[in-house]
């Protein structure tokens, strides 16, 4: 499938990202997927005050460039939780002071590595460099794929119905919604066939992305089978964009 598609359910809470983690040799390359990017994502590039924070490892090392605040001046010195089971955590005064302060762009290194984990454990990642970025909630992470991916003026296929959320962050931007049909498992292969089937060249090259909500979708509850989205969708798609 030569296509990005986003496909951001709820609870997912992460963006997939091409960055620096590391994977056994024999693992496929993932695609270059640089033309897929906006141009607002094209020009970004890394904040000046991120990319010292290595440097901050170096002993005796003061950032005069960033407000790190000193931890002794947090206001809270234990946190502890009590979970359903009667499970109690505790977090040690070093965790407390690392959720307090300030941390790498892409999430806490202690939880990204769990979520790394996690995801390798059930779904066996096959690419090589990959990684996961914690967004705050699903909301965040779906404008953040948004923004990474659309431009004004770009065709982004969605679900009709769809999630208010998603349409309240891209109607204002520019984009314009090319809307199929889902029945009790999500999109069907007929009307994404239909629909792609009637742009013209011109909107093909700028229909880029495909939002849908795999799991529970919101509103209609539907749940998409696997067999249709991994083989009907994904033939769709690639024969008809
Ligand atoms: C499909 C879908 N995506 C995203 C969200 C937003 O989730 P969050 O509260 O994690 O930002 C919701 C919330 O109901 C949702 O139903």
């Amino acid at each position: 499938m030569h296509r990005v598609t986003v496909s951001l359910k709820k609870n997912v809470r992460f963006l997939a990202t091409m960055a620096n983690a590391s994977a056994p040799a024999s693992t496929p390359k993932p695609a270059d997927h640089w033309n897929f990017l906006s141009e607002l994502s094209k020009r970004r590039e890394q904040s000046p005050t991120r990319a010292l924070m290595p440097l901050m490892k170096i002993p005796g090392m003061i950032n005069l460039g960033t407000g790190l605040p000193n931890a002794q001046f947090f206001p809270f010195k234990s946190l502890s939780f009590k979970i359903d089971d009667g499970t109690e955590l505790e977090l040690s005064p070093q965790e407390l002071n690392e959720c307090l302060q300030y941390a790498a762009t892409p999430g806490l290194p202690g939880l990204l590595a769990e979520l790394k984990k996690q995801i390798q454990d059930e779904h066996n990642h096959p690419y090589e460099k990959w990684d996961v970025c914690v967004t705050t909630g699903s909301q965040d992470g779906l404008t953040k794929a948004f923004e990474m991916l659309l431009n004004p003026g770009d065709i982004i296929i969605v679900e009709a119905p769809t999630y208010s959320g998603a349409l309240a962050y891209l109607k204002p931007s520019g984009v314009r919604f090319l809307p199929v049909a889902v029945d009790g498992e999500g999109i069907t292969p007929d009307a994404l066939k239909a629909a792609v089937s009637g742009l013209s060249a011109e909107d093909r090259a700028r229909c880029k992305v495909l939002y849908t909500i795999p799991t529970g979708q919101n509103p209609s509850g539907s749940r998409a089978g696997d067999a249709r989205y991994v083989t009907d969708l994904a033939t769709v798609y690639i024969s008809y964009l």
